[in-house]
């Protein structure tokens, strides 16, 4: 094949252009895949409730970061720091309090950035081993 296959083309941008948005709030919630835990949850796919910390997020950090609100992000994020649901996952505090500091301070990009870190490193996990755990 000498010349790209315009499907390919448009596949490589949809990836790269999934990638650039991952930490979009409208992003997440329309190209996740809503699928059924292995434990067994009945939250979260289409028809279904949200999962808890899925409804906690969108009401809290997904609402404040619509509206800018960086008091709002920064005690979201601290609320967040405290959530973490393994011991192993040793990076989902800092994260959320770098955010959280970064908001204090005004600084929504910086608190973006967290948003986009630990989901990326965490929310797979976590929605298959703690998809159903109550949010405090
Ligand atoms: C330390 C970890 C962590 C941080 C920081 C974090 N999140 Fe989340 N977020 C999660 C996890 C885990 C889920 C998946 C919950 C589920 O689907 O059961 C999630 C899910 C969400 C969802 C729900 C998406 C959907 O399926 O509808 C939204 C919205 C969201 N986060 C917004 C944010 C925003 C905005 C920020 C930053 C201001 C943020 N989150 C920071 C861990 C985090």
């Amino acid at each position: 094949m000498k010349s790209m296959n315009p499907h390919r083309v448009r596949w490589t941008f949809a990836a790269a252009a999934f990638v650039a948005c991952l930490g979009a709030v409208t992003a997440t919630m329309t190209v996740a895949p809503e699928v059924a835990s292995a434990d067994g949850a009945t939250c979260g796919a289409t028809g279904q409730p949200p999962c808890p910390l899925q409804k906690w997020m969108r009401a809290n950090l997904g609402a404040a970061q619509s509206n800018g609100d960086a008091a709002a992000l920064a005690a979201g994020l601290t609320k967040t720091a405290a959530m973490n649901p393994d011991p192993t996952w040793t990076d989902w505090a800092k994260i959320s309090n770098d955010g959280a500091a970064a908001a204090g301070k005004g600084d929504i990009a910086g608190a973006k950035a967290s948003c986009n870190s630990c989901h990326q490193k965490y929310k797979a996990d976590y929605k298959a081993k703690f998809r159903m755990k109550t949010v405090p």
